[in-house]
């Protein structure tokens, strides 16, 4: 076989047998294909596409480039959740021991925050104490051991996709739906999980704004999951707002454990119920789906979720004492009220400029090497269809460098616009897209 024959094939149009794209993979990462060659192959999928068949293999060869996790042998069916990125987005901080909870196996690998949207990894660090460098073992024993653990990404998992990621982003080939597919679900299928939902999120706060794009994206995951023999939903939701109240990496951890004793805000205790009912379908403990919602809704409100979320913490080094003291978590030494202008309702809240707003205060990255300062964020006092007072708070931001607080303070305020007509909180849950 020769790689120039096999971007031949792919410019003109035709489909890639599971041999070539092995081949390319393994040649690829093997350090025998070089990157200019590679280029050219990303450019002709991006412009020629991939069929779900072709891309089904492509995501199963990426995710057997490195090493695959066994899950087999542990108690309970192991699930995962995958998030196309949100502001404020705080579900998996709860979904981990909530899914736990029900007796699911929850061996979570995650990623860090990039851009304007969090990252698992982050807001969990901000517990004094906690570690996501766990060795595979360590991260294994523990899963087998209490049903849950989370653990950043290791090189030695999908080392195709990394490369693959790293070249797209210069190529111009990032928004390439199999390459996103692939991507994606890659990761997931070298996790181990059998279950899978994915949170598909759209609006002006999410990776595709337009529910077009994200409905095409949320079936092609679907699609390729069934391929590969996932069990496989996805939930369209809505990020045209932040979802709960804090944005930031401690703000988050604080409204996780509110959520876990069962005083969260209500989107967000919504939206991790109706993720984890998914999986808890899945799962075949319960089969009916209003049924599977209110089982999880009790765990959070009888406190069973919150004590495997101390259990997590206790396991990977973090004080458990936070859930209890939350003075414990890094706090910024400066609250800053953002007034309203003038009294309405809340007419939009737009989400992009509140993510990059936290981000401003130094809760994000804007480059990998950045470093984040855990304390620093924003609440959103009121959100979509609420009552704003002129002079009242409509938000607050959480400072410590008051270098940026003022661009902050402005875009904060331009992401509000509050008129005079009642309207309607935007609908959470936009669409299901369900394998069958
Ligand atoms: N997230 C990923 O992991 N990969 C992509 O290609 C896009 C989003
Ligand atoms: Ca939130």
């Amino acid at each position: 076989m020769k790689t120039v024959d096999l971007i031949r094939k792919k410019r003109d149009g035709e489909k890639l047998s599971r041999d070539e794209i092995q081949f390319l993979i393994d040649g690829y990462v093997g350090g025998k294909i070089p990157d200019y060659q590679v280029s050219a192959l990303l450019m002709s999928i991006y412009f020629r596409g991939m069929d779900d068949q072709e891309t089904a293999i492509l995501t199963d060869v990426m995710a057997h480039s490195g090493t695959m996790l066994d899950l087999s042998k542990m108690k309970g069916f192991p699930v995962d959740k995958h998030s196309t990125g949100g502001v404020g987005d705080t579900t998996s901080l709860v979904l981990i021991p909530l899914l736990a909870a029900a007796g699911l196996t929850v061996a979570k690998l995650s990623g860090r925050s990039l851009g304007h949207t969090g990252g698992t990894i982050d807001k969990l660090e901000s517990i004094p104490g906690f570690r996501t460098d766990l060795s595979r073992e360590e991260f294994l024993g523990l899963v087998e051991r209490t049903g849950l653990a989370l653990a950043d990404h290791t090189a030695d998992m999908v080392p195709a996709d990394r490369l693959l990621y790293e070249l797209r982003n210069v190529t111009s080939t990032v928004d390439s739906l199999p390459l996103i597919v692939s991507s994606i679900m890659s990761k997931k299928i070298a996790g181990g999980a059998r279950g899978i939902v994915i949170d598909v999120k759209t609006g002006s706060g999410a990776f595709l704004k337009k529910l077009e794009e994200s409905r095409h994206l949320a079936q092609a995951l679907v699609a390729i999951g069934v391929h590969l023999g996932r069990k496989i939903s996805a939930l369209i939701t809505d990020m045209s707002q932040p979802l709960g109240r804090m944005v930031g990496n401690a703000l988050e951890v604080r409204e996780a454990i509110a959520t876990l004793k069962g005083n969260g805000p209500k989107d967000l205790e919504d939206l991790c119920c109706a993720l984890g009912a998914e999986l808890v379908l899945f799962s075949g403990e319960i089969s009916d789906h209003s049924q599977a919602v209110e089982h999880l809704r009790s765990l959070l409100h009888d406190d069973s979720a919150l004590k495997k979320f101390v259990q997590m913490v206790e396991n990977q080094g973090g004080n458990p004492a936070v859930v209890d003291d939350l003075g414990l978590l890094p706090t910024a030494s400066k609250k800053v009220q953002i007034m309203a202008p003038r009294s309405g309702v809340v007419r939009d809240l737009d989400a992009l400029s509140i993510g990059r707003a936290a981000n401003l205060l130094g809760a994000g990255r804007f480059t990998k090497d950045d470093v984040i300062d855990p304390a620093v964020g924003i609440e959103v006092v009121r959100k979509v269809s609420e009552h704003a007072d002129k002079g009242e708070p409509v938000a607050i931001l959480y400072v410590n460098n008051q270098a940026n607080e003022e661009q902050a303070k402005s875009m904060v305020l331009q992401a509000y616009t509050i008129a005079d007509k009642e309207v309607n909180a935007p609908k959470l849950i936009v669409e299901r897209v369900t394998g069958d």
